[in-house]
């Protein structure tokens, strides 16, 4: 039988408790399939920091990097400054173990969660892929006569032809396999950032001349991105974008597909080690009450699946989680949902 190691960051808030279901479910599927998963556990989170003063041990990496996959929770705690946990948790993480892409599907389950007017699931089915290493992210830039009049912050946007190239080749890649409508999107700004999307613009013309001429290349500015993913969003396949307005626009992305109850995404080493999440966060208040969705982390350890190879075990379930969401859930917010959160990862876990 086949065995997967995969290492499990439960995290802060309600993030235990979602894993704990996604976990479920994954283990029903392991039984279904025939494989078989192990877990070891890393108590990085807010907690682990107020009690060591550290974010993460500096083997975090290399112990992380023993794993095709990890399973992530979520990170973010109400008595740490925002910014140290992620930045040295979440990005760390991501740029340690060259998580270059970070993948995110934006797929309506069921009509009655989708906030704009007459769109259906047949009108929002897209793939975002955002750089996850460059960009805006990279802690570049710096402070001059910082505390004075005169002060000057500076951020800037790195964008090496290496790391573009890798992610668009990805993006190509995986909209080839997707082969729905063999159409990507670059999306970016062009107009203004007329270096940084140059680069973008020139790379993803001359690979997809070069090595994906199957594959249909169309380009949009992300404010144009933002008011066609509610005006139209049946005309995207696949989005390609840098790491800032990939922050954006998947949050976007998450709301027209029902919200962070369902929203997850990959954080992907295509030859290493990826991160699978929930990309709802922490949610303080609801934890431990049993009340918080765990659908998102269920489709989380849905794309994990896929990632190792076990392709059919994870369609099942998306195919199951698409059965549940229409027929028994009531609402994907916290508490609506007309189940609790050990519940819905029973609901699944049966389903399969
Ligand atoms: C996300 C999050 C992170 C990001 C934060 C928590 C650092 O918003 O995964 O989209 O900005 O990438
Ligand atoms: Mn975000």
């Amino acid at each position: 039988m086949k065995s997967y190691d995969i290492a499990v960051i439960g995290g802060d808030g309600t993030g235990p408790e979602v894993v704990r279901e996604s976990i479920k479910v994954l283990d029903a599927a392991g039984a279904k399939f025939d494989f078989k998963l192990n877990y070891t556990d890393f108590d990085f989170g807010g907690d682990r920091y107020l009690r060591t003063n550290e974010a993460l041990p500096d083997s975090a990496a290399d112990d992380l990097r023993n794993f095709p996959a990890i399973l992530l929770g979520a990170i973010g705690h109400p008595d740490v400054k925002p910014g140290i946990l992620e930045k040295g948790i979440l990005l760390r993480l991501r740029f340690e173990l060259e998580q270059y892409v970070n993948l995110r599907p934006v797929r309506l389950y069921d009509e009655r969660f989708c906030p704009l007017k007459d769109k259906k699931p047949e009108h929002v089915d897209f793939v975002v892929v955002r750089e996850n290493n460059e960009g805006l992210y990279t802690g570049s830039g710096g402070f001059v006569f910082k505390d004075t009049p005169h002060e000057v912050a500076v951020q800037e946007s790195i964008n090496t032809r290496r790391g573009v190239e890798r992610c668009l080749r990805f993006a190509f890649e995986y909209t080839r396999r997707r082969n729905k409508e063999n159409k990507l999107t670059l999306c970016g700004k062009t107009n203004v950032l007329t270096y940084a999307f140059d680069l973008w613009e020139r790379a993803f013309n001359e690979i997809g001349d070069n090595d994906f001429t199957d594959i249909k290349r169309d380009y949009a500015h992300v404010d144009a991105t933002t008011m066609w993913f509610v005006k139209n969003p049946e005309w995207f396949d696949v989005i390609v974008t840098d790491n800032m307005f990939g922050d954006i626009i998947t949050d976007l992305g998450a709301m027209v597909q029902g919200g962070m109850g369902i929203a997850a995404g990959g954080n992907i080493n295509p030859e290493g080690t990826s991160m699978f999440e929930p990309i709802g966060g922490s949610a303080p208040k609801y934890t431990g009450q049993n009340v918080i969705n765990p659908l998102a982390a269920i489709c989380a350890g849905q794309m994990m699946l896929d990632s190792l190879g076990e392709t059919e075990a994870a369609k099942c379930i998306e195919d199951t989680v698409i059965r549940v969401t229409r027929e028994n859930i009531k609402d994907l917010g916290a508490g609506r949902m007309g189940y609790s959160t050990t519940e819905v990862g029973d609901l699944v876990a049966a389903g399969l």
